[in-house]
């Protein structure tokens, strides 16, 4: 089967895939394919945290992998996605990993058979990325119901924002954002972060995404941490057991300062790591069905 979007998903498979997640990170749980299945990672944007989460994952079950490289492939004589991903299908490829800048590119790959899990698709899903923050969320706090969590930052060009946003919605959570005015969703409800950072139990910030702004903006990195960052200061606001997410990769000093990455606070990199755990039981969801 696909993983497209957690919104093909019902709530009880998703919490399948945690559970699944969580045997796999206790070790109760262990799948080996033997170098019997083999998956292709094909990234067209640049990654860092999901290409090599998937390919960690893949390793950790067995799998043999295969590395594409876009820009040595034969796309650059213009071959089509559809044709690539054909061609992997043909060459007796299990799965494969894309991450590709279009929105829902998944769309020209619907007569493809081999199964298809989406390493990020434009601004619309990123749902290993949204897994593996519902592990975390729950990792901490035993639950999702009536947790409240605050996204902010540069919510518009957020694939996390508008894939968690759905998800922790249909889970129960109360999701605010909030961030500067240019980067506001209209169809989101926007609060002040200064008054809404005391009462949330979650506050996941973003990256500001200048790679998808189709106008330069200016931004002032230490007047964006003064008034929508992370820092020493604000975070001795933040209710005792509440934590800071973040997808990551994060620009030190503008959304997050560097003496907050790692406060006792921050799960940014236990984050990453569950990751691994979140897709090693998507893939086994993917290859099985
Ligand atoms: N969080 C995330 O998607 O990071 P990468 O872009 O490094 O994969």
């Amino acid at each position: 089967m696909n993983i497209l979007k957690l919104a093909d998903l019902e709530v009880k498979e998703i919490e399948e895939i945690l559970d699944q997640a969580a045997a796999f990170k206790s070790g109760t749980k262990k799948i080996n394919y033997n170098g019997d299945k083999i998956i292709a990672n094909l990234f067209f944007e640049p990654s860092t945290r999901t290409h090599y989460s998937f390919e960690t994952a893949e390793l950790k079950l067995g799998c043999k992998t295969i590395d594409f490289a876009p820009e040595s492939s034969s796309m650059k004589k213009g071959e089509t996605l559809y044709d690539t991903v054909k061609t992997f299908e043909s060459l007796g490829v299990d799965a494969v990993v894309i991450r590709h800048r279009e929105d829902e590119y998944y769309k020209q790959l619907e007569n493809i058979k081999i199964p298809i899990l989406n390493g990020g698709d434009g601004t619309k899903d990123h749902p290993s990325q949204s897994l593996l923050d519902l592990y975390t969320i729950k990792e901490e706090f035993g639950h999702f119901e009536g947790l409240k969590v605050l996204i902010v930052g540069d919510i518009k060009h957020s694939r996390v924002a508008h894939s968690n946003i759905k998800v922790m919605e249909r889970l129960g959570m109360k999701v605010y954002t909030s961030g500067p005015e240019e980067f506001r969703d209209d169809n989101l409800e926007f609060v002040n972060f200064e008054e809404y950072l005391p009462k949330v139990d979650v506050v996941m910030l973003l990256r500001i995404q200048l790679e998808r702004h189709n106008e330069k903006v200016a931004i002032d990195a230490k007047e964006y941490n003064s008034k929508y960052g992370l820092n020493a200061t604000n975070v001795s606001k933040m209710k005792d057991n509440a934590i800071i997410m973040h997808p990551a990769p994060f620009n030190r000093n503008v959304e997050i300062s560097d003496d907050v990455v790692e406060c006792s606070k921050s799960r940014i990199f236990k984050q990453i790591t569950n990751g691994v755990y979140v897709r090693m039981a998507m893939i086994e969801k993917a290859l099985n069905i």
